[in-house]
């Protein structure tokens, strides 16, 4: 099966494709949106790439029905955004904006009439700034104030948006923000970085709760995590012990609370001297395990790992992401425009990891997939993204291998529709199948939003019944 070859997924099989409000809306300052944590990150000095803000970033807010009409072009079943909870309570408490949600109703509307389903996360890491001032996921109360906020969002848009996302990547939001500092918040902590790691996903098993007290039918509730199959670069044992910690902290530490309701065995030996995990409270955990609907998972690269030496030699200054392990990358191998190894593989492992691990997995959405490429536009006028065609293609063939195996999965969004304004890379990095022309906000398909439209029509095509024509055909047949 090369490509151009009918990509095999089961019937019903969903595509959709995904962004995040601080990534493409701009309008930071309209209607009534509070300043979020990425706001005070992307105009700090020396943060991002170029100074780059969200401030104007794809002018989604303006362009959401042009964007909608992309979308409805491309064929997809659903679009996943997240909302900015900075436009719907913008001190993060207290009565909602209803201006900032009145902006989300349009969208959903905009997209149920041309029948893409909207596929909701809650929080896709702009904490609104405020509550950063009180500690943000340092503090239990955030944990609170995210699940008020949700039933305010559930109680507005719940008539007619069904799948539901409470986090993004977790991982993210606590080690890379808390941790290791390249994300807003910008901080380098040790028990901080746990602490907001445990109040997210306990922000998570609340916000699950406040949902399903006004569930519809037919409402999925779920939450992403970013997840890597991880690998020890040799069979010593520093590295395969690097390795167990590596799956700690990039899987482990989310995986076993959302799926399992415990923490990971190695959790406190890994971390002992940084935390005494007061944070967590009898009960909290059956809270985060609350039942899913499904499993939202982001898959870009494998982790492959080797030991390294210890950033800083006091284990009780260590940050949480300071755990004597380092990424290798290999000779000559090809990779991303933002570094990343290419493993479409890797997709197929950790879905079966998941099945393997937790054999009660509800089913599975990949909710995010794609690559950074140096795209530009031709002579033509034209966008030729032939790397990104080959990543997707391959990714979206590792699915039915997964499926094979045990794994329920039941639909994929590509990362994203637009270039956008990726977190500290700011616009230098593009993984849109159409391509944003910042200066002029021109969207241009790029040849992969072609491929994938013919990849969606193709699959649904040949999901159809063959009709039954010609000599064997019956009247009875044709009759039915
Ligand atoms: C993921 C984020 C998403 C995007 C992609 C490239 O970690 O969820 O917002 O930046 O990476």
């Amino acid at each position: 099966m090369g490509l151009g070859d009918q990509i095999d997924l089961p019937a019903g099989f969903e595509f959709g494709v995904a962004t995040a409000s601080y990534q493409i809306e701009g309008a930071v300052d309209e209607d009534g949106r509070g300043r979020s944590i990425w706001d005070t990150f992307s105009h700090t000095p020396g943060r991002t790439h170029d100074a780059d803000t969200g401030d104007v970033a794809c002018d989604h807010y303006h362009r959401y029905l042009e964007d909608v009409e992309l979308m409805r072009d491309l064929g997809v079943d659903s679009y996943r955004f997240s909302i900015a909870w900075p436009r719907v309570q913008p001190d993060g408490k207290g009565a909602p904006n209803k201006v900032g949600l009145d902006f989300y109703e349009r969208l959903v509307d905009a997209l149920l009439s041309e029948g893409i389903a909207p596929a909701i996360t809650l929080y896709h890491w702009d904490l609104p700034q405020a509550l950063e001032d009180l500690g943000g996921w340092r503090e239990r109360d955030t944990a609170r104030r995210f699940a008020e906020y949700a039933s305010i969002v559930h109680d507005r848009l719940g008539d007619r948006a069904h799948r539901w996302i409470t986090l993004n990547e977790p991982y993210c939001s606590s080690i890379i923000g808390y941790a290791i500092g390249r994300h807003a918040p910008g901080a380098r902590e040790g028990h901080g970085a746990l602490a907001a790691a445990h109040h997210l996903l306990l922000g998570h098993g609340l916000a699950v709760r406040a949902l399903r007290e006004s569930a519809r039918p037919g409402d999925q509730i779920g939450v992403t995590l970013n997840l890597q199959p991880v690998s020890a670069t040799s069979e010593n044992s520093a590295d395969v012990d690097a390795a167990a910690r590596a799956l700690l902290i990039s899987d482990l530490l989310f995986t076993d609370p959302v799926l399992a309701g415990r923490y990971p065995e190695l959790a406190r030996p890994t971390y002992g001297a940084l935390t005494d995990f007061s944070f967590l409270h009898d009960g909290d955990l059956e809270t985060i395990a609350a039942r899913l609907d499904f499993l939202g998972v982001n898959y870009y690269y494998p982790s492959r790992i080797a030991a390294a030496d210890y950033a800083e030699p006091d284990p009780a200054k260590r940050t949480a992401a300071d755990l004597g392990t380092k990424e290798v990358i290999y000779d000559r191998e090809e990779l991303t425009a933002m570094g990343w190894p290419i493993d479409p593989d890797g997709l197929t492992r950790v879905l079966t990891w998941l099945k393997t691990s937790y054999p009660q997995l509800p089913p599975v959405y990949i909710t995010e997939n794609g690559r950074a490429c140096p795209d530009v536009i031709d002579e033509h006028g034209q966008v030729d993204d032939p790397d990104r065609v080959r990543y997707l293609d391959a990714h979206l063939r590792a699915i039915k291998p997964a499926i094979d195996a045990g794994v329920d999965v039941r639909g994929y969004y590509c990362w994203s529709l637009l270039d956008n304004f990726e977190w500290a890379r700011g616009y230098a990095m593009r993984f849109g199948l159409v391509y944003t022309d910042y200066p002029t906000q021109r969207r241009i398909p790029k040849s992969s939003y072609h491929w994938f439209r013919s990849v969606i029509a193709a699959a649904k095509a040949s999901w159809q019944p063959t009709p039954l024509t010609g000599e064997g055909a019956t009247n009875d047949d044709r009759a039915g």
